[in-house]
């Protein structure tokens, strides 16, 4: 059983403590909601977990089937089948889509894919996202809406098919078709059990379609609140007001929080957390 197990994570960003004893297991086959005002540390977790250099870890581990992650470079992590589809994916001048895409599934594998089979495997998942091929010659991402950098996630992620998905807004800047689409993406490769999942988004409409079994809320770096679907909807009814009264903490950290996408309806959170600044 391929588990993920966070314990007493502290990350530091710049020297600025981030994640402040974060502890988390998601079992295999299970969906995770990870919600919370912005710039509490969401992005930080998932980036810790995948490995990206600069968010150092302090304190804690991370254990991914077995595996300490701490000291473990990030191929290795993608290699244990991890897969991360960033908030805002980069942009790679000169590597064209095409030749990321059969780099990383060749790093995944032992012998390189053959042509036929890779240019198959590529049009079809392609097709399964809405992903305009057109876009495989060109540059990964460069001039890319935001939609379709979603989409060219969500490619790589069915491309690799990880044991374990981290999927940070991964329906941020897509239209109502492209939402359903990353929902039954999601629940298709959840069907076997195998695919685990922590998902952050600030739609509630993805998390109605992917049903997740387990809802964490991240403030101040860290899980002040855990349970399952129903406090998804009471955050969706009431805002993370009452969280702040309840616990007694606060939620005006966020002073440097990066632009993310307002959702349809977590979004009375972010409304919520402005008013109060
Ligand atoms: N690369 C970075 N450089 C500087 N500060 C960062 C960086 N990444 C995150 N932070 C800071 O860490 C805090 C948490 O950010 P983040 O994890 O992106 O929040 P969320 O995803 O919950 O909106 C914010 O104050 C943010 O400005
Ligand atoms: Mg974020």
């Amino acid at each position: 059983m391929a588990k993920l197990e966070v314990k007493n994570l502290h990350v530091s960003v710049e020297d600025t403590m981030i994640l402040k004893g974060i502890n988390l297991t998601i079992n295999e086959g299970e969906i995770h909601a990870l919600i919370g005002p912005n710039g509490h540390g969401k992005s930080t977790l998932l980036l810790a977990i995948m490995g990206h250099p600069s968010y150092k870890i302090e304190e804690g581990t991370i254990i991914y089937d077995g595996v300490e992650f701490n000291d473990l470079s990030v191929d290795n992590r993608s290699k244990a089948g991890v897969f991360l589809a960033m908030q805002n994916p980069l942009e790679i001048n000169g590597v064209t889509n095409m030749d990321f895409f059969k780099g990383i599934i060749n790093a995944h594998r032992e012998t390189p894919i053959g042509l036929y089979e890779f240019i198959k495997d590529l049009e079809k998942n392609s097709k399964e996202v809405g992903f305009n091929l057109d876009l495989a010659s060109r540059y990964l991402n460069e001039g890319f809406s935001g939609g379709e950098r979603k989409r060219n996630e969500l490619l790589q992620m069915k491309l690799l098919k990880p044991k374990l998905a981290l999927l940070d807004e991964i329906d941020s800047g897509l239209d109502v078709d492209g939402l359903e689409m990353v929902a039954s993406t999601i629940s298709s490769m959840m069907d076997d059990k195998k695919l685990s999942a922590l998902i952050v988004s600030h739609y509630v409409k993805l998390y109605e379609q992917v049903k997740p079994t387990f809802v964490h809320v991240i403030i101040d770096g860290k899980v002040a609140l855990s349970g399952d679907y129903s406090l998804l909807e009471k955050v969706n009814k009431q805002g993370y007001g009452w969280i702040e009264k309840e616990l007694a903490i606060k939620l005006t950290k966020a002073k440097q929080s990066r632009p993310s996408s307002a959702g349809l309806c977590l979004n009375k959170v972010i409304k919520d957390e402005e008013n109060s600044n």
